[in-house]
């Protein structure tokens, strides 16, 4: 099967800092795959490495097959490739349906034509309006961002990806910042997500890593330390000393 999403030998380098080094990983169609590792592991530049935000020094990123190192972050989007931020990256001042109504137009090529045919324009807020209530955003469709919750903006950030129809889909961190009260919603979105989406997510909270991941990656200082299921993961005395901070028997 063709990957939906595969690094090789992946590498970054801050002048003297080396914070990825050689990460190859492979996710096929639908994978839930979660990216872990401490503090400063390297896990948002791997993600800013595979997104375009960030250019490697070496080493190459594939979508569907394709090489797609040299492409902007843009492209990479319009290709399949949409990610959320550690920090929301929203129009604030614009409203909840005007945010999610974007990717669509942007994704359907409609762009600044959109008031040419009031039918197109109809499809366009007619899928925007199912995205939010697939979110349980659509009571806040009028809602300028700014005066939501941070966690109901961080659920307009997913909107916003899955506005792009995405074969892969990035998450650093969704419920971050997220008071507990509301980040059961994110969890309940996350999911529920569309299956046939690769999903990398790079989360602290390690039941729900657990609960969500088929697969997991362990990052230390750059370096893939190991990868394996959520059993062999836990299992995994190495992981425990390095990650979990238990001590490794023996
Ligand atoms: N643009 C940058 N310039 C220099 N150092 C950076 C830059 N971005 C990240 N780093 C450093 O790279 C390391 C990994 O950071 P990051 O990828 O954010 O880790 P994580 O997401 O795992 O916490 C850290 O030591 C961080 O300070
Ligand atoms: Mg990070």
């Amino acid at each position: 099967m063709i990957p939906a999403l595969e690094t090789r030998d992946l590498s970054k380098h801050f002048g003297a800092l080396y914070v990825t080094q050689d990460v190859s990983l492979r996710l096929e169609p639908g994978a839930r795959h979660a990216l872990i590792g401490p503090n400063g592991a390297g896990k948002t530049t791997l993600i800013n490495l595979i997104s375009g935000a960030l250019s490697a020094n070496r080493g190459s990123v594939l979508l569907g097959g394709d090489d797609i190192t040299a492409q902007s972050q843009a492209g990479r989007v319009k290709r399949g490739l949409a990610r959320t931020f550690q920090i929301n990256q929203l129009f604030r001042d614009l409203t909840v349906v005007e945010n999610v109504t974007m990717p669509i137009l942007e994704r359907s090529g409609i762009g600044r034509n959109i008031w040419r045919r009031a039918s197109t324009f109809s499809h366009v807020l007619d899928e925007a309006m199912a995205l939010l209530s697939q979110l349980h955003l659509h009571g806040d469709a009028l809602t300028p961002v700014r005066e939501l919750p941070y966690g109901r903006q961080r659920l307009v950030e997913i909107a916003i990806t899955l506005g792009l129809k995405p074969s892969v889909l990035l998450l650093d961190e969704p419920a971050a910042g997220v008071p507990s009260a509301e980040s059961h919603i994110i969890l309940d979105v996350i999911a529920a997500l569309p299956e046939d989406i690769a999903i990398l997510i790079i989360e602290h909270d390690m039941e729900i890593v657990f609960q969500f991941a088929k697969s997991i990656s362990v990052l230390v200082a750059g370096n893939v330390l190991v990868e394996g299921t959520p059993e062999e993961i836990a299992e995994n005395q190495e992981v425990r000393a390095v990650y979990l901070g238990v001590e490794a028997d023996g």
